[in-house]
């Protein structure tokens, strides 16, 4: 075969075949007649042992294969003597497809810190850490994908260039084709965005859920998995400013309905992560998080805690904690409160319900109360909040009061009024983002290592 993978090669149990790998060199250790390189080429975590027999090869050619290089193998598949491996190539003739220089090469031996790799992204998925993330991060798209499809939802793409701002936060990235040294104004002096590619303002979209709640009201259930934008100057280790997000949406689902998708869902992936990934998630294990996989199987094993806000602030405040931010009913709640509630009073993940409306996006379906509404966030031990959500509020008269009550502007959500208008039904959907999920699932402490390459504030290299 032209283009064996490694990962193939490695499961092999026909030694003796004639076999071509390809892959970049991570070490070449020997002696002065053998030679053994340790090939990669990202099908897997593990290395495929290249032997060389010293005698038989050019020394010119023999030198240049150092760290980094790229080479293509043609040789035999082998049992191997060593420990380690169970095959091994014999080098029957070595083709170097691209050199890399040990004086200049940033990728040597010896282990790198994360700190270090962010600062050349480009070249950082060549690592065995960034390799097992970045296999782990397909594995969950694809389980994401299977899990929906196996439930009757329908995958609907929403825009990403949007006029309307989701979760009312102002916190959007203007997508313009105007000359911003020579800006069109109106009468009242302010940008006239009627000259604007778009004939209005439009932005980078912040979740795809008010277009989502179209299909569900449509199709019944689907769901969005695709980029999202916030421009909020947040640096922390679990904010991005783009960031993917899974968004299921469900016509007939009420918020207890939603609670057990959300549950059920984030179980199914992280046991896929276990049952599919498990070389790569030792790996992670034994490097950056001995309690990764303890922390994982918990998850799968143990019910996750529904709690009311209101009880959630009350444990809050009776735990005698010094918290750096308030958490007064009303308040919302900052990532050491729902850590403490998670990882100290309950541990294991809580999903929180029924938050003031004051503190929630406009859309949430209002409680009898006139004080709370039917939201619901999924905390993560050591992540945090890693789903939004909520029942939707489906009485048109509902809504526009509060669109109104916000002094948000009915012509840019007259659409999304109108589903209330005709046939409106219960519906409830959340989002999972992705990159806090893919913190979870590999046990790294900063969403910077998660994504190929984070845009956050002032930082959009490569
Ligand atoms: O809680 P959020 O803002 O909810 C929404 O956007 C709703 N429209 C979702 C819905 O009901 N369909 O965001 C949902 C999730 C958060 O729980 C968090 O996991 C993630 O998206 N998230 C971020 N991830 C990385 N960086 C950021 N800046 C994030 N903001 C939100
Ligand atoms: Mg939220």
């Amino acid at each position: 075969m032209k283009n064996t993978r490694i990962s193939d090669l490695l499961k092999s149990t026909a030694p003796g075949s004639d076999v071509t790998v390809k892959g970049w060199v991570r070490t070449k250790r020997g002696n002065k007649n053998v030679a053994f390189i340790a090939l990669n080429d990202g099908s897997c975590l593990a290395n495929i042992q290249i032997v060389v027999d010293l005698a038989s090869f050019d020394e010119a050619l023999l030198k240049q294969i150092t760290t980094g290089a790229c080479l293509r193998v043609d040789g035999k598949l082998v049992a191997s003597q060593g420990a380690g491996q169970s095959v091994e190539v014999q080098a029957a003739s070595i083709e170097i497809y691209g050199t890399a220089d040990p004086e200049t090469y940033p990728l040597q031996k010896k282990g790198h810190s994360l700190e270090f790799l962010r600062e050349i992204a480009y070249l950082r998925p060549r690592t065995n850490t960034f390799g097992a993330v970045l296999r782990i991060r397909h594995a969950m798209a694809f389980a994401i994908h299977e899990y929906f499809h196996n439930h009757g939802f329908y995958y609907f793409h929403t825009p990403i260039i949007t006029a309307s701002d989701c979760e009312g936060a102002g916190a959007m990235f203007t997508v313009t084709t105007m000359d911003l040294n020579d800006v069109p104004r109106n009468e009242q002096g302010a940008v006239d965005y009627t000259k604007d590619f778009f004939g209005k303002q439009c932005s980078l979209t912040v979740s795809g859920q008010l277009e989502g709640e179209l299909g569900a009201l449509s199709l019944g259930r689907i769901y969005t998995f695709g980029p999202t934008f916030r421009a909020e100057n947040s640096n922390t280790v679990r904010h991005a400013s783009e960031f993917w997000m899974i968004e299921p949406e469900a016509a007939f689902y009420e918020l207890e309905d939603n609670m057990e998708l959300a549950e059920d869902f984030i179980k199914y992936l992280v046991r896929y992560a276990l049952d599919n990934c498990r070389e790569d998630l030792e790996f992670m294990n034994k490097m950056w998080d001995p309690e990764l996989i303890d922390r994982l199987n918990f998850v799968v094993n143990n019910d996750f805690k529904r709690l009311d806000y209101t009880e959630g602030i009350e444990i809050l405040k009776a735990s005698g904690r010094k918290f750096e931010f308030p958490c007064e009913w009303g308040d919302d709640l900052q990532s050491e409160h729902e850590r403490y509630l998670v990882e100290e009073h309950f541990k294991r993940p809580v999903i929180l319900i029924n938050y003031p409306k004051g503190i929630k996006a406009f859309y949430m379906k209002q409680n009898d109360d006139g004080r709370t509404v039917r939201a619901m966030d999924v905390l993560f031990p050591k992540i945090g909040e890693i789903i939004g959500g909520s029942e939707r509020e489906n009485d048109y008269g509902k809504l526009r009061a509060r669109v109104e009550e916000l002094g948000m502007s009915e012509k840019d959500v007259w659409w999304y009024l109108d589903t209330r208008r005709w046939g409106s039904a219960p519906h409830s959907g959340f989002g999972l983002g992705f990159d806090r999920l893919l913190m979870f699932v590999t046990g790294l402490g900063n969403i910077r290592d998660v994504q190929p390459f984070p845009r956050t504030p002032k930082n959009a290299e490569f």
